[in-house]
């Protein structure tokens, strides 16, 4: 388990969710722009729920409940579970969460411009890894569970 977060980066984190609020979705549309130049990354998604922008909708809202609830993230249980449920339908593996981070901090920063400061997105890259590290740990044992079956 990732070492907690500090209570500056909770802070940071906290501090940033009305932005986020306001550009979630203009943030993660960028994101996955900068994903899907990775062809083999584009193909594991469903890609209606891009053009509807259903899907940056749903990880705008799990990065905002993420940003509201970093220091209670008993509040999450159910949707830390329903990520892991799709990630594993879809096959996501820990190599993949590289790809996001790189993704998502570069689209933090072009969309917040001089809001997100270096702190800003230290602190977001903190609070990345460590969500990271829940699903990644989760969906590891549910391949393992599987395999088992
Ligand atoms: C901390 C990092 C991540 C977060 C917070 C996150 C969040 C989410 C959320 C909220 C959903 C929608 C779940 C639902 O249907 O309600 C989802 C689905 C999905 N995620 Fe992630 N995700 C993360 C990392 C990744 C990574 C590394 C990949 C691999 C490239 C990935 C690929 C997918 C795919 C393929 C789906 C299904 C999309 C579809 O239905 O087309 N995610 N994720």
């Amino acid at each position: 388990m990732a070492a907690p977060l500090s209570e500056q980066t909770v802070a940071t984190i906290k501090a940033t969710a009305p932005a986020l609020q306001q550009h979630g979705v203009e943030i993660t549309t960028r994101m996955y722009e900068r994903l899907f130049r990775n062809e083999e990354v584009r193909a594991m998604f469903d890609q209606a729920a891009q053009d509807s922008g259903e899907q940056p909708r749903r990880l705008a809202a799990a990065i905002l409940g993420y940003a509201q609830n970093v220091d209670k993230l008993q509040n999450l249980t159910g949707a830390v579970a329903r990520m892991v449920q799709r990630h594993v339908d879809t096959g996501v593996k820990a190599e993949h969460y590289p790809l996001v981070a790189e993704a998502l901090l570069p689209a933090i920063r072009d969309v917040l411009g001089a809001a997100a400061t270096d702190d800003v997105l230290a602190a977001w890259g903190e609070a990345y890894w460590f969500l990271a590290d829940i699903l990644i740990g989760k969906e590891t044992e549910a391949y393992a569970e599987l395999e088992e079956a």
